[in-house]
């Protein structure tokens, strides 16, 4: 039986070993594995209810109607959810951020996990965690990965049931590792990740990637089981590095880096020099993470502080999607 209104929080997640490149058909395969830590602290909430077949769907993100192209994004997938579940009513969505967006912190990851399961739980399309992991994907790759808590894969695929995000270890597996984001710059990006998936195939150095990903993936796996910041730390920044390497190389090529962005990456290679050890990834956008452990915390945060001068924020392993059903 379908509930009328349901409610679900996901947290954000970053990757240490990135998803960039997916297959073409807008089923947000990708074509290689990535793996992430789920967290703490960056929740979207999403409530999902059901109105009459036929009317139009409402969207609203942090208290306002959904911007036309953030619209678009959510009807899509509610298409997908209602095809799934063989079901015509209409949704009226309502979703907000525990975090500012444009922070570094990928919101479309929480914000469709959180729809996927608050979705699949109004249209009464049950709660397995492996088939909600999928619907997440065809909102964003990426979320795939938020609806599990702690250390999580999303595998690579051909066909939708194929890829879909597994756990590697829970947040209690490393709780002293810690993420701090460095947010360098809140303007919204010029090309966004859903549509840079498409240019990585374009670049010289995407098969070098590709092949480089197996063993980087072993080692990370290995990193986080064994709780090895160096070994997590190097294959991280070797990754993003990777990474944007593509992105500069596509066609078209993508720069997300600021100026800031190297000054940071430089003050955390000096960190290290002096005995400080953290690492830094980057996503599709300007701001840094940095990867370090909870009794450094406050020492890397003042060398941020003093080499940058930018608003932070600090996460920790966090825990997988819930939900929450009201009465119909
Ligand atoms: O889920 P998307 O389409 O926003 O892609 C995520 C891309 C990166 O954030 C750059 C990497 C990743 O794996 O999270």
């Amino acid at each position: 039986m379908a509930n009328a209104s349901v409610t679900a929080a996901a947290c954000a997640n970053i990757a240490f070993i990135k998803y960039w490149g997916n297959r073409p058909g807008g089923l947000n395969l990708p074509l290689n594995p990535s793996i992430s830590m789920t967290l703490s602290g960056c929740v979207s909430t999403t409530t999902v209810t059901l109105g009459t077949s036929g009317a139009p769907d409402r969207v609203e993100l942090g208290g306002a109607p959904a911007e036309p192209a953030a619209f678009v994004r959510a009807t899509r997938f509610l298409d997908h959810v209602r095809r799934a579940a063989g079901r015509a009513e209409s949704a009226q969505v309502a979703s907000s951020n525990s975090f500012p967006t444009g922070c570094g912190i990928a919101s479309s990851a929480s914000g469709f996990a959180a729809l996927a399961a608050a979705a699949a739980g109004a249209y009464g399309l049950g709660a397995d965690p492996r088939e909600l992991s999928r619907l997440a994907r065809l909102g964003s790759g990426s979320a795939a990965r938020s609806l599990y808590g702690g250390f999580v894969e999303l595998r690579p695929g051909s066909r939708h049931e194929e890829s879909f995000a597994e756990p590697i270890a829970p947040e209690s597996a490393w709780p002293d590792l810690r993420d701090v984001v460095l947010i360098l710059s809140e303007a919204e990006k010029k090309v966004s990740s859903a549509e840079g998936h498409r240019f990585a195939e374009t670049s010289e150095m995407f098969a070098g990637r590709l092949a480089a990903i197996p063993e980087r993936a072993a080692r990370v796996r290995r990193a986080i089981l064994d709780r090895d910041l160096t070994a997590l730390g190097e294959a991280s920044e070797a990754d993003a590095l990777s990474m944007h390497a593509v992105m500069m190389t596509s066609n078209p090529p993508l720069f997300y880096w600021s100026p800031r962005t190297l000054a940071a990456m430089e003050a955390v290679r000096a960190m290290r020099h002096r005995g400080l050890e953290a690492y830094f990834t980057i996503d599709a956008g300007p701001n840094v993470h940095v990867l370090t452990r909870a009794r450094d915390l406050v020492a890397v945060q003042e060398a941020l502080r003093a080499a940058l001068d930018a608003p932070m924020l600090c996460c920790s392993p966090g825990p997988g999607a819930q939900r929450r059903e009201t009465a119909p």
